[in-house]
């Protein structure tokens, strides 16, 4: 199974994103958190930065938007050049609609689940998601601890999945200590704030994530 790693800017330098994804040539995406303060307790960025972004990264983009009203906004993120737009159900008034929108404004679309919320409303349309996020912390902040717990999900959503091009993606926690659990649940795209710009050398703790995931 191909393996994914994705740094998560939310632990790079706010001030210089360019200078830090250029720090990560062995990354397969960039993953962007968009934070609305209202569904989740943070603001990051919007729209004029992910814009940015895409003019200016050597990767693609995978945008995960933890926003109210995804039906509203997420295509635009799609329009702007992201590879990837993953939006959360619990947010989302008509989760087909706009993955649907998604898809035709030419990005893959994603759905993510916040850890309280159950697998079963989103399997039951797999076919129209791209990904699927299995959040393994509460979204929000960087630097959580992985939650184990999430794992019987992983496993779930990878049973349903079966053989689609549908990426399984954790977020949250993951770092060289917790990984190999995820990958052994079936998760094979891996975002990582803090282990990646946390670390001395971003791009050697990418390399050493994916070898540790199997890749
Ligand atoms: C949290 C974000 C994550 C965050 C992960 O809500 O969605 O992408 O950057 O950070 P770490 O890897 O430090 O847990
Ligand atoms: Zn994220």
């Amino acid at each position: 199974m191909a393996v994914r790693i994705e740094p998560s800017i939310l632990s790079a330098d706010f001030a210089a994103f360019a200078a830090d994804i250029a720090r990560i040539p062995s990354a397969d995406l960039v993953h962007c958190d968009v934070m609305d303060n209202h569904f989740v307790p943070n603001l990051t960025f919007g729209l004029p930065m992910v814009q940015r972004l895409v003019a200016t990264s050597a990767q693609p983009l995978d945008v995960h938007l933890m926003i109210d009203d995804p039906d509203r906004w997420a295509p635009g993120y799609a329009e702007a050049g992201a590879h990837t737009v993953t939006f959360h159900a619990e947010a989302a008034g008509d989760a087909v609609a706009t993955a649907r929108a998604i898809r035709r404004a030419g990005a893959r679309a994603g759905i993510a689940l916040k850890p309280g919320t159950d697998a079963g409303s989103v399997l039951e349309a797999i076919d129209e998601f791209d990904q699927v996020l299995v959040m393994t912390v509460e979204p929000g902040f960087g630097g959580q601890s992985f939650r184990q717990d999430l794992m019987a999900k992983v496993r779930e959503v990878r049973a349903a999945i079966g053989g689609r091009d549908v990426w399984l993606q954790v977020d949250g926690g993951i770092g060289a200590d917790t990984i190999a659990i995820a990958a052994e649940a079936g998760a094979d795209t891996f975002v990582a704030g803090s282990a990646v710009f946390g670390a001395d050398d971003p791009d050697a703790a990418v390399q050493r994530l994916r070898r540790l995931a199997g890749g």
